[in-house]
């Protein structure tokens, strides 16, 4: 995924990539209950995730010129994985371990592919776009949500 400077924005964006990345890895072999237990994380950080790059992230790139049609298409992306996601989630909770698995596995594919094209354009597009002082506010606004997030669930 190449070199990363800490100090950029899409440094947060990008750990929470890996991370996903990571736990979708183990579901896409484990046992569904395992699996049912790793989703309480998961799903609350693919939707964190999500979030901020379309309440944050995305509005400053179509401020910034960004095609709505490309706009509209991440965000379908998104929906896709969410929908996926809780296919994964209802095959592990019925106990179904192979579609439980394999459908863990698509779902890793569908998200290094998503995660791929922010890799190549979104993100490249944002660091030319987007103002050093926009980045340090986009910065400050997911980090600042999360510190609060996290602070009032005691994580
Ligand atoms: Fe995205
Ligand atoms: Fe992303």
């Amino acid at each position: 995924m190449g070199s990363r400077t800490p100090d950029k924005v899409w440094a947060i964006f990008e750990e929470d990539h890996d991370h996903l990345l990571r736990i979708l890895d183990r579901m896409a072999v484990e046992a569904p209950a395992d699996v049912v237990a790793e989703e309480a994380g998961f799903a609350g950080l693919l939707s964190r995730h999500f979030r901020d790059e379309e309440e944050i992230l995305l509005p400053f790139l179509e401020q910034h010129g960004e095609d709505a049609e490309n706009v509209r298409h991440h965000v379908a992306e998104h929906l896709a994985i969410l929908r996926l996601n809780e296919q994964v989630l209802e095959y592990a909770r019925a106990g179904l371990a192979d579609l439980a698995r394999q459908s863990a596995a698509r779902l890793r594919l569908l998200l290094v592919q998503h995660v791929e094209h922010e890799n190549e354009s979104l993100y490249p597009e944002a660091e030319r776009n987007v103002s050093p002082g926009e980045r340090g506010l986009i910065r400050n606004l997911v980090q600042g949500r999360r510190q609060q997030e996290d602070a009032g669930t005691g994580a």
